[in-house]
């Protein structure tokens, strides 16, 4: 199975694609958490993602194309994947296209979260993710169920994203405008566009996703 989920930044894409990662057995492809572990290791290629994603902007087509063909080929991609934050431009999605292609492959669906973006900077601001996992909580919609544990990896350990803060979450939405919704047309014309109440509950969102996803 082969699934992009698109949307604004804090949409909760992050949160589903763990879900289903469980669920189905598929691996989350984060193109965010690829460039996070470039950061980390200090890396050229992370010593450029760093200034770039604190300034709330996108990183060249080129890289992440070649970042996402490098990572689909290996043995965990082979029962499918979960991308999460790419394509973000319409070359991303004409080169993933052509990739899928090569491949023999083909998109199982489309989902966009739909959200309404006034409540996104509150949803950001809040987030942390297990340094262990990186499951995504929140401080006021999603905590871990035992106070400071991770539920999904016992993980103990939490950090913040340093993009997460208001000036560049307004960036990072200018972004998804400008460059990423015109992807939405493309894969509407297409017709494996479909939408979820991004602003239900987390459970209700993985409800909606698996109704997509049933066979
Ligand atoms: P990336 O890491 O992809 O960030 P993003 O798209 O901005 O998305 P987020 O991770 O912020 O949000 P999310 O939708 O995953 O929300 P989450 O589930 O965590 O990219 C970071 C940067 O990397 C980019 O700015 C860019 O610079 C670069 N980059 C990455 N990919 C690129 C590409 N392809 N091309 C070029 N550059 C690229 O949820 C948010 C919070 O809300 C959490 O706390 C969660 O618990 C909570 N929450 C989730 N769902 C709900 C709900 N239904 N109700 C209440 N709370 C909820």
């Amino acid at each position: 199975m082969i699934v992009i989920l698109l949307g604004p930044p804090g949409a909760g894409k992050g949160t589903q694609a763990k879900r289903l990662e469980e669920k189905y057995g598929i691996v989350q492809l984060s193109t965010g958490d690829m460039l996070r572990q470039a950061v980390a290791a200090d890396s050229d290629l992370g010593r450029r993602a760093k200034a770039v994603m604190e300034a709330g902007q996108l990183m060249p087509d080129d890289l992440m194309i070649a970042m996402i063909e490098e990572r689909i080929s290996q043995p965990d991609c082979r029962n499918g994947f979960i991308l999460d934050g790419f394509p973000r431009t319409v070359s991303q999605a004409e080169a993933l296209d052509d990739m899928l292609a090569r491949r023999g492959l083909r998109l199982d669906a489309v989902i966009l979260m739909k959200v309404d973006e006034e409540a996104l900077v509150e949803r950001i601001t809040g987030r942390f993710t297990c340094a262990r996992c990186g499951a995504s909580y929140h401080d006021k919609f999603n905590r871990p169920k035992v106070e400071g544990v991770c539920d999904i990896c016992g993980g103990t350990e939490f950090v913040r994203r340093p993009d997460d803060n208001e000036e560049t979450v307004r960036a990072r939405l200018k972004a998804y405008h400008e460059q990423t919704a015109p992807i939405l047309p493309y894969y509407r014309d297409k017709g494996v566009l479909k939408e979820v109440d991004g602003m239900a509950p987390i459970d209700e969102v993985t409800r909606q996703i698996e109704a997509i996803l049933a066979p």
